[in-house]
């Protein structure tokens, strides 16, 4: 697990303009679920159901970032941070979804901008990161197409509640991950197992996205706008014609599936022969969704995804690390090369005007010392490599101005619950004191910025 980056020479490769900050969202830390007037979300609805979720961990109280959200942004000012990536919560600040709105709610998110901005700290706002209210999900959720006309109305309430001090926005939080994962193999809220629901989900985010963009843009003069996609890389597992297909049917159905269209190129052929192929697409009409008009492109970048084909049939393939590859504690294979060939990858398909690294970070097993601290020598070395690589494509002239560490917390990791930590500050979950300690990667973090400024 050793590595011979220099932090010094690794500092030097980024300008001084260059953004670092810490992403998060608001159900895996925000905790207070039945305060303040918040409503039910589809991760309230799921996490409860048996089996769902590891240990019957949910979100209801988390990180308590809701209370203790001061001195979530002093560690982050602490460490150096120059901006934040959170999301709302949608069932805060509307409870039902639609209609009546819940200042309570509002007034968290007001709170938090400006400790924010009085810390240094530029808030990016990340508006769906996958907490749909349950009361529209009891109406379809985002297989129904009037969540367009939803996410409008929810959209337009918060560009004019924090429109005037927030310029960085961003419309969805992998919504490769919300359609699939939730929808198609049910591990996700709403933890539904079907396909064609899968890919409605897919085609209305496109669309509720695009609804969205011109609200935020008449809201917010300056804004500027983007998406978090992930885009793993996907490699064959051999030379075979077959895995070949496979890798690249991987992206073209997951990765190139939003950013096709997002870049006004409609779906991409080669994902709708594997999806149709599968039967995938049944029942499904579609025709193109509208071009994203993006500023910018969040990329979400965590692992390399080794594919094989069990048979020339769609869609019947694994994607695992290889024998002996290094992984994480969630068995991610790391792999900083292929945060260059997706970063040039996306810069070869699309020239977007900028691309951010909004997520990125690894989760290990933490060993707190008896003298309280946490040497993760393996995150340090883990963002190390993954920053050195990120210099790598801006040497080739990809534009990447940020990166955002996936996380600040240690926090609820989805349906692994509360067993995997990905925070460059530890949470005392045992004790149920919730103390923040900064691990070593913290320190680390927080040193590469001071040299980096
Ligand atoms: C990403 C999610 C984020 C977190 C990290 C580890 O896929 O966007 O919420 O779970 O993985």
């Amino acid at each position: 697990m050793t590595d011979e980056i220099d932090s010094t020479a690794l500092a030097r490769r980024f300008s001084s303009a260059f953004t670092w900050g810490f992403a998060a969202s608001a159900y895996q830390i925000e905790g207070a679920a039945a305060e303040d007037g918040r409503g039910i979300s589809i991760w309230d609805t799921f996490a409860r159901q048996p089996g769902a979720v590891l240990n019957t961990d949910t979100g209801d109280v988390a990180c308590d970032h809701y209370h203790r959200y001061p001195e979530d942004v002093r560690l982050m000012a602490e460490i150096g941070a120059s901006a934040y990536r959170f999301s709302i919560s949608w069932p805060r600040v509307m409870p039902a979804g639609t209609g009546a709105v819940n200042q309570r709610g509002l007034d968290f998110y007001q709170r938090l901008v400006d400790e924010l901005l009085g810390a240094g700290v530029q808030p990016m706002i990340n508006l769906f990161h996958w907490d749909l209210p349950q009361a529209l999900q009891d109406r379809g959720g985002f297989a129904n197409p009037e969540v367009a006309g939803w996410f409008s109305d929810y959209t337009a309430l918060i560009a004019s509640r924090l429109g005037d001090l927030v310029t960085d926005w961003m419309t969805f939080n992998e919504p490769a991950v919300f359609a699939f994962l939730a929808h198609a193999e049910g591990i996700h809220a709403p933890g539904i197992r079907h396909w064609p629901t899968a890919m409605r989900v897919a085609d209305n985010q496109l669309r509720a996205h695009a609804a969205v963009v011109p609200i935020i843009r008449s809201a917010v003069p300056r804004a500027r706008i983007g998406v978090a996609i992930d885009v793993n890389q996907a490699v064959p597992a051999t030379d075979s014609d077959r895995d070949r297909r496979a890798a690249d049917g991987w992206h073209a159905t997951r990765d190139w599936w939003f950013l096709d269209p997002l870049f006004g190129r409609g779906d991409p052929k080669d994902g709708r022969e594997p999806l149709c192929g599968a039967g995938h697409l049944e029942g499904v009409e579609l025709t193109d969704p509208p071009p994203g008009d993006l500023d910018y492109v969040g990329l979400n970048y965590y692992r390399r995804e080794t594919v094989s084909a069990h048979s020339d049939r769609a869609f019947d393939w694994t994607a695992e690390p290889p024998a002996g590859a290094e992984v994480t504690d969630m068995n991610w294979h790391v792999a900083p090369d292929g945060l260059t060939a997706m970063l040039a990858e996306l810069q070869r398909r699309y020239s977007p005007k900028e691309i951010v690294v909004s997520e990125n970070g690894a989760a290990y097993e933490d060993v707190v010392e008896p003298d309280g601290s946490i040497r993760d020598a393996a995150r340090e070395s883990y963002i190390r490599r993954h920053l050195a690589a990120l210099a790598d494509a801006r040497d080739t002239g990809v534009p990447v101005t940020g990166y955002f560490v996936w996380s600040l917390l240690d926090n609820f990791e989805w349906s692994y619950g509360y067993t995997k930590r990905f925070g460059l500050v530890h949470v005392d979950f045992e004790s149920k004191t919730l103390r923040r300690t900064i691990k070593q990667s913290g320190r680390w973090y927080q040193n590469l910025i001071v040299a980096a400024r």
